[in-house]
Order: C-alpha cells, then structure tokens, then sequence
C-alpha cells in the first residue's frame, strides 16, 4: 500500500514521535507498506493570497501551484493519507491550515472519493480531538471516504515517551487504516457529507461557460459527469440517500438563481 504522510510540523517534535510510532505498526501490519512524506515546512508554501483564482479560473492559475500540484497529484497517487501535525490552541497549527485554505477550492469540486485519512496529533494535554476533526471535516469535504482518528496528549514539551496505552492507542487506529485500505470497502456517505456536495453541484448550473459569473465549477461538475449523480459513481449510495442527495441538488440548483455570486471582471 502507497501511504503519503503530510507532516504539518515546524520540527521534530513529539508528533513526530507518534507519526513514527504509526508507520511502524504500519509497516508490521503491511509487509509492502511504501511510505513518502512531504514535510510543509520544506515547502515554502506562501499564505494563501485570498485572490480566489482557484475557484474561479481553476486550480492551476493558483500563484502557488508550483507547490501544490505535487500535494495534489501526491494524494491521488497514495492509497492511504497520514496527515500528522501537532495541536496549536487546540487547533491546526498554520502550516497545517495553510495547505487547507489552499484546498478549500476542492470541497467545491470534491474528487479524493476512494481515499482514506489516518490523522494524528498530538496536544500538551487538551484540544487535540478537536484539532482532527476538523481536519477529518475538511477531508470528507474533499471526498476522503473515511478518516481514521489519533488524537494523543503527550505531556510533555518535546519529549513525549509514549505511553503503553498510546501504543495501544496506535496499533488499533493503524490497523483499522490498514484493514479498511486493504480491504478497499468503501462506505457510504453520512447525510452530512452529501449536504454540501449536493448543494455544490446544484449552483454549478448558475456557472456554466457562458453565463454571467462562469467560474470553474460550472465546468467541473459537467465535465466529470458528477452532475448527474447523488455522489460518487464508484461509492455505494442506497435510494434513500439518493433521493435524499437530490433533494439537496434541486434546492442548491433553486437557491442559485437568486444568490449568484459575483465577482470583479
Ligand atoms: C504554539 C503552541 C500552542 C500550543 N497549544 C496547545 C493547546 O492548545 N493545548 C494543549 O494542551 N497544548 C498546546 N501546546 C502543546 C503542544 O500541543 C504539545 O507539546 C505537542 O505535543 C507539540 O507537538 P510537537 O512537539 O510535535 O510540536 C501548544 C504548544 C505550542 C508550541
């Protein structure tokens, strides 16, 4: 299994420690475990500029493509994400929420749809679980099917010795990432996650080339064929959630008509 880890840490510090942890019972548990790691802080991503090309003209125009192409093209090649970054005042520290803001534009066009996450972090003592999930939030948002939690607090300042219950901790939350990838059952998606994609995919209409305030997602939708679907063709989606899924499509599609978002030409 190809596993990409995105470490969001300024040094090697006590999430590190864990992230190591993590690989090992990885590589125990999947004798052809391959692992690449792309450390942000090597990267020199820029913040993120606010100037909306992504959403408007498409990722490419971003000013810092360069960069985060790679990422890009790196998680579509991996079978299993490890994002690991440390809790900062029991959230992402910026490293980790720079690279977000740089794909808030995928949760308008979501694509990552047989992707896992396992999300580690580790916290002094508190805000660590808060910290992934909203990054396991933000991953749903981009298609990830599941996300695989380990929130750990260290106690420590730089020189976290895990404890046997965070070893523990970490052989479980691994092997249910290797057992889920293995396996390759993809669930269905929560109500919650079709919400957004739905209501993405019905504005979409309002987009289109040729329309007033065109922008990237009136291509998006059509060209990958998503427009016709409640979700993803290759993710189970029983009728219920279906009808449900197209529910929210038509409300998106009804709600844009009278809610274009502008922008300056
Ligand atoms: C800027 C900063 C903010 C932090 N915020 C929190 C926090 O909100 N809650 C907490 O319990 N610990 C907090 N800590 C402690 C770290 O989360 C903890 O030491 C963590 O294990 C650091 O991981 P690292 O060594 O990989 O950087 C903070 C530490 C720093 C440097």
């Amino acid at each position: 299994m190809k596993y990409l880890i995105i470490n969001g840490s300024a040094h090697n510090g006590n999430t590190y420690k864990l992230q190591e942890l993590a690989k090992q019972e990885l590589a125990e548990l999947d004798a052809r475990a391959e692992f690449q790691e792309i450390r942000l802080r090597d990267c020199s991503l820029p913040f993120c500029l606010g100037c909306s090309l992504c959403f408007r003209k498409g990722h490419s125009y971003c000013p810092h493509n360069t960069i985060i192409q790679p990422i890009i093209d790196g998680i579509e090649q991996s079978d299993g994400v490890i994002f690991s970054f440390p809790t900062y005042n029991m959230q992402l520290p910026a490293l980790m929420k720079n690279l977000v803001d740089h794909f808030c534009f995928i949760q308008h066009r979501p694509r990552y749809f047989t992707k896992l996450a396992l999300i580690l972090t580790t916290t002094g003592a508190v805000g660590a679980k808060n910290a992934a999930e909203y990054l396991a939030g933000a991953a749903r948002s981009w298609g990830f099917n599941r996300c695989y939690l380990l929130p750990v607090a260290a106690v420590s300042w730089n020189d976290y010795k895990p404890t046997n219950q965070h070893r523990k901790q970490t052989n479980k939350i691994a092997k249910q990432f290797y057992e889920a990838l293995a396996g390759k059952k993809l669930r269905s998606p929560t109500l919650g996650t079709l919400i957004p994609f739905n209501l993405f995919r019905g504005m979409s209409y309002a987009y289109k080339p040729g329309t007033e305030y065109a922008y990237q997602d009136g291509v998006f939708w059509e060209e990958t064929g998503l427009i016709h679907r409640a979700y993803a063709p290759q993710i189970p989606l029983p009728i219920h959630k279906q009808l449900f899924g197209n529910l929210f499509f038509l409300l998106g599609k009804k709600m844009s008509k009278s809610m274009i978002v502008t922008y300056k030409k």
